[in-house]
């Protein structure tokens, strides 16, 4: 974060914890349970907010040389994304245009500066061009090649993050993608970072109700009573809403020492996790030592796919950091899934039931009324403009 705004984020906070206070909405947020549950809702969801509002797809830090690529699926669309020979990072459907195959898969560098289909060895550059079909005889002969590049998808790179939307043929404005997250992003330097792994996880759950859980740290005194609670405070929440996107950090406990202290001494990172939430579906969570990045999406309403990548500035070959960053990992995890994920499983199963029409979030869940709010906002605005943009 930009020196100004941790200063000023601190004093907010322990103004809070001094008076017992919190930050508050104007009012209750009350939402039908079929958010969660309804297979309509999840494909108006699929369509006016995966497909047509940008996605973060990786850090630039992954895709580092002209030819390093990353394959990931955004909403269900197979997307490659590339570093191209003039450093810029480009995004293509990674299905071949001849029947489909993968002409990527993983992550790595094209080799000799090309990406290949298996199935029939066409071969594409780094640019999406159709660069070669292999052993066909004459039975291409009528196409023209130009044309038949890989499909192209709208991309930009910013603050170090890429973004990049499956449907629509303008450009991505990456300063409104990450509006008020940006300077807290660039203040970090995400192009110093290295990946250290990703992970892929299912639940049977909506991914809102798994994102959520980020959101807020109201459920921290209870369901992590054991495990966060003792080094981690529930209340006060201060998070910063910027249009629908969100700055969100939670304090340790030792945060309340800064009291005593100069604010010359006071670096919020030593006493918080910091996590942003850039919407539609992305949450950072940042320590000193490593970046957690999450993603999260529903094929259907109680199925969820969450890739989770762990990055840190200080990667190195000992096995000891290694061995430090992967417990790290474990620990997160463990938490996220032994705690907070399979509890939303449970709470999905009862939602699924009926039996409970609708969920409230109080004044004091300012960000997950945010969360929710922006997307009750971009599924109005398809409505108002006739299904054309989210
Ligand atoms: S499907 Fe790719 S070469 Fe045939
Ligand atoms: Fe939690």
């Amino acid at each position: 974060m930009e020196r100004e705004a941790e200063l000023d984020w601190i004093r907010r906070f322990l103004a809070h914890l001094e008076a017992g206070t919190t930050d508050l909405a104007a009012s209750e947020l009350r939402l039908p349970s079929s958010i969660f549950t309804s297979a309509e809702h999840c494909s108006q969801e699929r369509d006016f907010v995966f497909r047509r509002q940008p996605a973060v797809a990786c850090l630039s830090c992954e895709l580092r040389e002209p030819g390093d690529y990353l394959t990931l699926r955004i909403g269900e669309v197979p997307v490659v994304v590339i570093r191209d020979a003039d450093g810029r990072v480009g995004a293509f459907v990674n299905l071949c245009r001849h029947r489909g195959g993968p002409v990527a898969r993983g992550r790595g560098r094209a080799e000799g500066g090309h990406l290949r289909c298996p199935f029939h060895s066409w071969t594409y550059t780094v640019s999406g061009e159709l660069a070669a079909i292999p052993n066909a005889e004459a039975g291409f002969d009528s196409i023209d090649r130009k044309e038949w590049g890989l499909r192209r998808l709208a991309c930009a790179e910013a603050a170090g993050v890429v973004l990049v939307r499956v449907e629509g043929d303008e450009s991505i404005d990456a300063s409104e993608a990450l509006r008020g997250v940006d300077p807290d992003l660039r203040a970090i330097d995400l192009p110093n970072y290295h990946h250290f792994e990703t992970r892929e996880t299912e639940w049977k759950c909506n991914w809102k109700l798994l994102l959520a859980t980020f959101l807020e740290s109201y459920h921290v005194f209870s369901l992590h009573r054991e495990s966060v609670h003792p080094w981690y405070f529930s209340h006060p929440m201060v998070p910063d809403a910027f249009c629908g996107n969100l700055r969100f950090p939670v304090a340790r406990r030792t945060l309340a020492d800064l009291a005593n202290q100069p604010e010359s001494e006071w670096h919020l990172a030593d006493h918080a996790t910091i996590q942003w939430f850039i919407a539609p579906s992305t949450l950072i969570s940042y320590t000193r030592d490593y970046l957690l990045l999450w993603r999260f999406y529903s094929p259907s309403p109680n199925r969820s796919e969450v890739v989770t990548s762990l990055y840190s500035a200080q990667l190195n070959d000992a096995p000891e950091t290694r061995g430090r960053l992967t417990k790290a990992f474990d620990g997160q995890m463990r938490i996220a899934g032994s705690e907070d994920f399979s509890l939303q499983e449970t709470i999905q199963v009862g939602l699924d039931s009926g039996a409970l029409p609708e969920v409230v979030f109080g004044r004091n869940e300012v960000g997950t009324q945010v969360f929710h709010q922006g997307l009750i906002d971009s599924l109005a605005r398809r409505d108002r403009e006739g299904g054309i943009r989210a």
